[in-house]
């Protein structure tokens, strides 16, 4: 979702905030917009609709200079994508302007209220409303942008991450947050600011994380000051991010998407490493153990997440009942944080999230934290929001995922699920040692299966033109592939626009089954598990009604492999492993099918990378 770069030293800021920009490109957007104020002390702003390429090109044919900047991509929320909506935006003395990632829930009445004292609105956004309110505050009561901004903020409700130019103070920017991540990077002699560490690591390594409510002082040749909106004092405290630029990068690859796919055997090892001991006989899960009486105390465990996270979850679901025999609930964040759940202190939460900022999810654990449960997380943005907002947790360590579906995030979110999972049963003392040495032994060797599967990459883009002509598609698994079914359907969906509908197999012929067709492509999990007869007949309920099926089936299949119409060959595994194995191929078939219709891969249209408003 919308991006922040903002600069502020003694080099020219213009081409550290358009390459931040590119590289917020990933959160998906549709405009795109920069603030400067040039050495005459100068504020101006440049925006367009589109990519950032077009604002690039915009900006190519004035004359800019400036060593102070903020930047902007916008992913719509009030009023369409267009250059008047596009941030930032001025005051109505154009001596301020005003980014701002999230919403200002309340702006409808500001606005009138604004109306009613005589302002007028370029655009239809909430950001607007809110820059304007700055204004007239520091006006009409002859104060500092910082003392206005404050007294402006108390009266705002919502989301905010903002950034703001006062022409007046060229050597100033004034930052604050709310619910809406905001990172600034401390340099030599100049700041940084944005709205994830991404565009940052180039330059520096030490940051400081903003907290709800908190106002960053950001100036020139000053040591960075933070105060609350209340005006109170806060001490920054200076993280080091830990993050490689080339991860940031596509290398070979035509797209994002397709090298984090083929990083899975690499980022999973990552995942596991320093988890399992040298001898593959015993897994600690620091937080799991740090923690092992509530969580061996808790009387169930309830999972909440979104989108694809959610699918792991289901997943992490049957992993942990399985081996720990405690009940788990999977809820949507948006569902469960509306719907009064009954929760207490002998509840515990696992917030499931790859960018830790997704809104509902964030507030679902600020919910479950009011009434009195044990908070776990499992994120992979290293510092972001929700790892901080609970009591403990772990990292899937798989890097930075840029493409916007994900991939290697799931399969990281299921290792960590499978880990939590093995090491909690361990504890309990209910697991056999047979099953948990074998299990162990058989995560080490997912990664080289994993590469296995890679190897047929061209085979699946081969396959995958066959069915760029389909308007649905349908997904089928059982059991633990239930859930990797519906994530192949969400993968197919959200990248290539082609519907699709991920069901368990056997829920066909309660409704689905009258959709198929010799034009239908069903996609099928059929590994070798205890389900295989079951698969096999739901299969067989298919073809008798020509759908066209494409089976992912276990190597030596000897008889799904036969009935389907298309199969790919996977290497066997553990049942409860299965996901693991069975997601690549699926991730692969959606990215083939987007290309072939030549789709935006990395970046859909519509969608976000961080859904940080609900
Ligand atoms: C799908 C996808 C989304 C996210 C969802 C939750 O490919 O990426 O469905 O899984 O928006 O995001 P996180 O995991 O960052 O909370």
């Amino acid at each position: 979702m919308c991006g922040i770069i903002g600069y502020i030293g003694n080099n020219d800021a213009y081409p550290i905030l358009i390459k931040g920009l590119k590289l917020l490109e990933y959160r998906g957007y549709d405009s795109a917009g920069i603030a400067l104020i040039n050495n005459e002390n100068l504020l101006s702003v440049y925006k367009t609709k589109g990519k950032v390429s077009e604002l690039e090109t915009f900006i190519s044919q004035k004359n800019i200079s400036g060593t102070t900047g903020i930047g902007h991509t916008r992913w719509a929320t009030h009023g369409e994508p267009s250059q008047a909506n596009a941030h930032p935006h001025y005051s109505s003395t154009e001596t301020l302007a005003l980014i701002h990632n999230g919403i200002i829930e309340n702006y409808s009445a500001i606005k009138e209220k604004l109306k009613a004292k005589g302002y007028s609105f370029q655009s239809t956004t909430d950001t607007e409303v809110l820059i304007l309110l700055i204004e007239h505050i520091k006006i009409s009561n002859n104060l500092d942008l910082l003392n206005a901004v404050q007294l402006a903020l108390q009266e705002v409700i919502g989301t905010y991450a903002i950034a703001i130019l006062d022409k007046e103070r060229p050597d100033r920017i004034i930052a604050a947050r709310k619910s809406s991540p905001l990172v600034i990077g401390i340099g030599n002699q100049e700041f940084f600011l944005g709205s994830d560490a991404t565009p940052i690591i180039e330059y520096t390594d030490k940051v400081v994380y903003l907290e709800d409510e908190e106002i960053a002082v950001i100036q020139k040749n000053e040591p960075l000051k933070i105060v609350t909106i209340n005006n109170e004092p806060s001490n920054p405290a200076i993280k080091k991010i830990e993050l490689d630029i080339s991860q940031l990068e596509k290398g070979n690859y035509p797209h994002f998407m397709l090298k984090e796919i083929f990083e899975q055997p690499e980022s999973l090892f990552n995942c596991i490493r320093g988890r399992i001991n040298a001898d593959n006989n015993h897994i600690a899960l620091s937080a799991v153990i740090d923690h092992k009486e509530k969580l061996l105390a808790a009387r169930r465990f309830i999972i909440v997440a979104c989108g694809t996270s959610w699918h792991a979850g289901l997943i992490g679901k049957q992993l942990i009942e399985s081996f720990c025999r405690i009940p788990v609930e999977v809820e949507y964040a948006s569902e469960f944080r509306y719907r009064n759940p009954v929760i207490d202190e002998k509840d515990v939460i696992i917030a499931i999230s790859q960018s830790g900022e997704t809104a509902d999810t964030l507030a679902a654990v600020e919910l479950a934290k009011t009434r009195g449960a044990f908070i776990y997380g499992i994120c992979n943005a290293v510092g972001s929001s929700i790892p901080r907002a609970t009591d403990t947790g772990s990292y899937t360590h798989v890097g930075p995922e840029i493409g916007v579906a994900s991939t290697k995030a799931f399969t990281g979110q299921v290792t960590v699920l499978a880990l939590l999972a093995l090491t909690l049963s361990k504890e309990k003392k209910i697991i056999e040692n047979s099953i948990f040495l074998e299990t162990i032994k058989e995560l080490y060797n997912i990664p080289e299966k994993m590469k296995e599967i890679l190897e047929q990459n061209e085979k699946i883009a081969a396959l995958s033109q066959i069915f760029t002509y389909a308007h649905n598609f349908i997904y089928l698994g059982r059991g633990y592939n239930f859930p990797v079914a519906l994530e192949g359907a969400l993968k197919l969906k959200e990248i290539s626009y082609i519907h699709a509908e991920g069901y368990p197999a056997a829920e066909m012929k309660h409704g689905p089954i009258a959709l198929i067709d010799n034009e239908m492509p069903v996609v099928v999990i059929a590994t070798n598990n205890s389900l295989y007869d079951k698969v096999l007949s739901n299969i067989q309920e298919i073809k008798a009604r020509k759908g066209k099926i494409i089976a992912l089936v276990t190597k030596g299949d000897k008889i799904i492999s036969q009935i389907a119409d298309f199969y790919i060959e996977l290497p066997a595994t553990l049942e409860n492993l299965d996901p693991l194995i069975t997601a690549i191929p699926l991730q692969l078939l959606a990215y083939h099918i987007a290309v072939c219709k030549g789709m935006d891969v990395d970046q859909p249209r519509n969608l976000a990378k961080s859904v940080t408003v609900e």
